[in-house]
């Protein structure tokens, strides 16, 4: 009988990337996808320890499942990420019904730690790995579709060797390291093959790909080549029409990739470029090592590249020490920078940071105000951007039903969801034939605090795609 597993993810991209590389070995090894936890003999949930409240949630989860893995012989619970290479095996010890752990390096270990627990066999596998061996991923089951056709997570570097003093990522995910560039061509040449048209490059500070291993040179078989470099050879791709990248750090633009925006066709005018903090005095203790001043030239010479270039931010609120004024100074520097969207969040002290040893602590009340405050001024600024955008021809990567996907007796056809250039989500009622994963090109008729409205010109799909080419066959 074939054996049915579910994973819940947690998290960042990063982490539903991890949880994607899961499923696909586990395809490999026999396994297939659950309809829901009910129908799974192997249960997995991908942690996330970011901020407290995303951590606690496995310790709710796992005492919930516990009558899960008692309701059927065989089965088989594990957890992995980020909390689980913080404790590894004190999770095991305290939740007697947990059969396996394993560690973010360690994600090519699952189907081996499955069988092994199905043998009674319980396991904590959190090794820190330098090899670059653990990129390496077998090719898509052809049973195991893509979630979202189309698209294409593609990890070129991970960790973080920056200690910024409020994140746990760098002793989660471990030091910084960078795929040889040759794996990377190799990978996003088969991902096109099989009908990829938008590549999202991941790393934790992506754009500073390469820069232990360009000192003697560019090496795309052994080594690294700048990341602007890596961009231009990923351009090259026929197949491939968009190109992004997630998430920066402010200090690794370089010339070459501020010219990449202006130069490099594909690559998208859309930039999450986290700020945290429009406070240089924050900024300091944060060890984000750029003040606002070198931030604001940074936009500056991304708009005077790409002049409609559409940029996202991080923030951070109630970090220790921050004063109203120093609030201020972030709503002033949202408001100059007027941010088409950001994620705000308020401080959360991670065991092990150099923040945690802060005084000064926001009380809670007041950081919780100052999110509000600050995420009031991000919605009418969104809006700003959104009503800008009127009239606008955007070229949309359909993506699949809205949330309101219901055709009605007003609105015959079915609505569908994408996303335009700069990476906003577009809404609009197409003939359902319309697949996702193709490109379409829809006049903006409507802003709203959270979306465009879209209409396609004329319902016939034939001739409004974007596409030219037609995409190779294969999983869409
Ligand atoms: N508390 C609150 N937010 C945090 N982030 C990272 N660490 C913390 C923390 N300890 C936010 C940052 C980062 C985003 C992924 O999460 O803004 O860019
Ligand atoms: Fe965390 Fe800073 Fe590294 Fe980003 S750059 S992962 S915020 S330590």
């Amino acid at each position: 009988m074939t054996r049915l597993y579910h994973v819940r993810t947690y998290g960042c991209q990063m982490n539903l990337h991890d949880s994607e590389k899961v499923e696909n070995l586990l395809h490999h090894a026999g396994w297939r996808a659950a309809a829901g936890p009910e129908d799974a003999d192997l249960l997995l949930i991908n942690t996330c320890s970011i901020r407290e409240k995303a951590e606690h949630r496995l310790g709710s989860d796992l005492g919930a499942l516990r009558d899960w893995r008692s309701a059927a012989p065989g089965r088989v619970l594990g957890v992995g990420g980020c909390v689980a290479q913080q404790e590894g095996d004190a999770l095991l010890r305290r939740f007697p019904h947990l059969d396996f752990v394993f560690g973010t390096h360690n994600v090519r270990r699952v189907p081996e730690l499955a069988e092994a627990a199905g043998s009674g066999i319980r396991h904590a596998v959190t090794e820190e790995s330098r090899s670059l061996e653990r990129f390496d991923q077998p090719e898509r089951h052809p049973e195991f579709p893509a979630r979202t056709p189309g698209r294409a997570w593609l990890t070129v570097m991970e960790g973080c060797d920056l200690f910024c003093s409020f994140c746990i990522v760098p002793r989660t995910r471990g030091r910084e390291i960078s795929r040889p560039a040759a794996a990377i061509l190799a990978e996003a040449r088969r991902l096109e093959a099989s009908g990829v048209r938008e590549l999202t490059l991941l790393g934790q500070t992506v754009n500073a790909y390469g820069r232990h291993a360009t000192r003697r040179g560019p090496d795309p078989e052994t080594g690294s080549v700048p990341f602007a470099w890596l961009l231009r050879q990923l351009d090259a791709l026929p197949g491939v029409a968009r190109l992004r990248y997630l998430s920066p750090h402010p200090m690794f633009f370089d010339e070459e990739l501020v010219r990449a925006h202006a130069e490099v066709e594909s690559l998208q005018p859309h930039v999450h470029l986290p700020l945290q903090s429009g406070s240089d005095r924050v900024l300091a203790r944060m060890r984000r090592r750029y003040d606002v001043a070198r931030y604001l030239g940074l936009v500056e010479r991304l708009r005077a590249a790409r002049p409609d270039i559409a940029l996202t931010t991080d923030l951070i609120v109630g970090f220790p020490g921050e004063t109203r004024a120093d609030f201020q100074e972030t709503l002033r520097a949202v408001r100059e920078v007027a941010f088409a969207d950001s994620y705000s969040f308020k401080y959360s002290a991670r065991p092990g940071t150099a923040a945690a040893a802060f005084d000064e602590r926001v009380p809670p009340e007041e950081a919780q105000d100052r999110l509000e405050e600050l995420q009031a001024l991000q919605r009418a600024l969104t809006l700003g951007y959104h009503r800008g955008r009127v009239g606008e021809t955007a070229e949309v990567l359909v993506e699949g039903p809205s949330r309101r996907a219901e055709a009605t007796l007003e609105e015959p056809l079915p609505q569908l969801q994408g996303r335009d250039a700069y990476h906003r989500v577009v809404n609009f009622r197409a003939p359902a034939a319309l697949t996702p994963g193709s490109l379409v090109r829809l006049a903006l008729v409507e802003a709203t605090p959270h979306s465009l409205l879209g209409e396609l010109p004329d319902v016939q799909p034939g001739p409004l795609l974007a596409d030219e080419n037609p995409r190779p066959t294969g999983p869409v």
